[in-house]
């Protein structure tokens, strides 16, 4: 039996009340499903900034009525204290999703990306730690690693952040150890390399690869790959991300105070990404016959990114359960009748 799976023996025994923020997103909506389908108390925040009441509607047809009965919605903002202090009111364990992802959007628009990444982050810090919560964890991201040009990353050697989005990532962890120092109050920030899985948002200009991709095959439009097509990451399945908030939150003081990287441990080109999907797209009855247009690198983009997981395993008995092959034979079924990609 893995950590995680007796965890979730535990917790099915032992109900807890948790905070999901940015519940309404992508990764978000995969932890409300699992915690209800673990007969978990699920709070959840979110202002639709970038999330869909539909992801809501999804997950309640996945679990049971008396599941479902679990979760209490709050639409707030994490940019108000307010809302984050009613939002941990009574809560065990906190996962903090909220932010406003994507490199470009923080290049765009930097300012809007600091006030909910930075701000918003240190509003939910300071209500957890005045609520007296049991856990913190937070999502933090690989754009950490910057210019670092080791492969793989270890946690311990990042380079100078490559984007606005990159520095308020960064802050998050300089943060969450500050509040260690002062107040005793000790996260885990989790380090997510890339995720994808069902739920993600195929739309949109900052829409990340793996649904974008997805969608343009489905509809039968040109797919763009920025740069060579030999820019490399490790795709990592949402449920391999949703393992590891579960066990840093139910971890040891002495797991805490640290962060993680959270990915499969493999890399995988865009040239090999396409294929890869344009053969799942056929499996499931769509078949894409264009080839890729290439067009010029993307402004703030690492060249490689592969993470090392072995800190993970061996602190919080996290095990990646799907390689990137097993994630996206996952994931086909839901691009292709979600009605979001048509
Ligand atoms: N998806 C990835 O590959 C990836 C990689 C690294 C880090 N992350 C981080 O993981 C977290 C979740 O990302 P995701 O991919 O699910 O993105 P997402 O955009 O689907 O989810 C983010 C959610 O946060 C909500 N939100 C945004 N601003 C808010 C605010 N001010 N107040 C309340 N809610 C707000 C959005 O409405 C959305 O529902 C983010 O912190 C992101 O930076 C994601």
């Amino acid at each position: 039996m893995t950590a995680y799976q007796k965890l979730c023996a535990v917790l099915s025994s032992q109900p807890k009340t948790w905070l999901v923020t940015g519940v309404a997103g992508f990764i978000g909506s995969n932890l409300l499903e699992t915690l209800l389908k673990l007969n978990q108390r699920v709070v959840g925040l979110d202002n639709f900034a970038t999330g869909y009441q539909q992801n809501l509607d999804e997950v309640r047809r996945l679990v049971s009525p008396d599941q479902w009965r679990r979760f209490r919605f709050i639409e707030g903002d994490i940019r108000d204290l307010e809302d984050c202090r009613r939002a941990c009111e009574d809560v065990d364990y906190i996962l903090h999703q909220a932010a406003l992802g994507s490199v470009p959007r923080s290049i765009d628009d930097p300012v809007a990306t600091n006030a909910t990444n930075i701000d918003g982050f240190l509003n939910m810090l300071v209500a957890g730690r005045d609520a007296g919560v049991s856990s913190f964890t937070y999502a933090a991201s690989s754009s950490t690693y910057g210019d670092h040009p080791a492969l793989p990353k270890v946690e311990e050697n990042i380079g100078k952040p490559l984007s606005p989005y990159a520095v308020t990532k960064y802050v998050n962890e300089l943060y969450a150890e500050v509040f260690a120092k002062s107040y005793g109050f000790n996260c885990i920030g989790l380090r997510y390399f890339n995720v994808f899985g069902p739920r993600q948002d195929p739309n949109g200009a900052y829409a990340a690869v793996i649904p974008k991709w997805a969608a343009a095959m489905i509809k039968g439009e040109d797919v763009f790959i920025n740069g060579d097509g030999e820019t490399s990451r490790d795709f990592c399945f949402v449920d391999n991300a949703v393992q590891a908030n579960l066990l840093a939150a139910a971890a040891d003081e002495k797991a805490k105070n640290e962060v993680y990287n959270v990915a499969v441990g493999d890399r995988t080109t865009l040239n090999d990404l396409f294929h890869a999907l344009s053969a799942a797209l056929a499996a499931n009855g769509k078949p894409y016959i264009r080839s890729p247009v290439y067009r010029d690198f993307r402004a703030g983009d690492v060249r490689h990114s592969q993470a090392d997981v072995s800190k993970a395993e061996a602190q919080l008995g996290y095990v990646p359960e799907f390689a990137i092959m097993e994630g996206i034979a996952r994931a086909m079924p839901w691009y292709v009748s979600s009605e979001r990609l048509q």
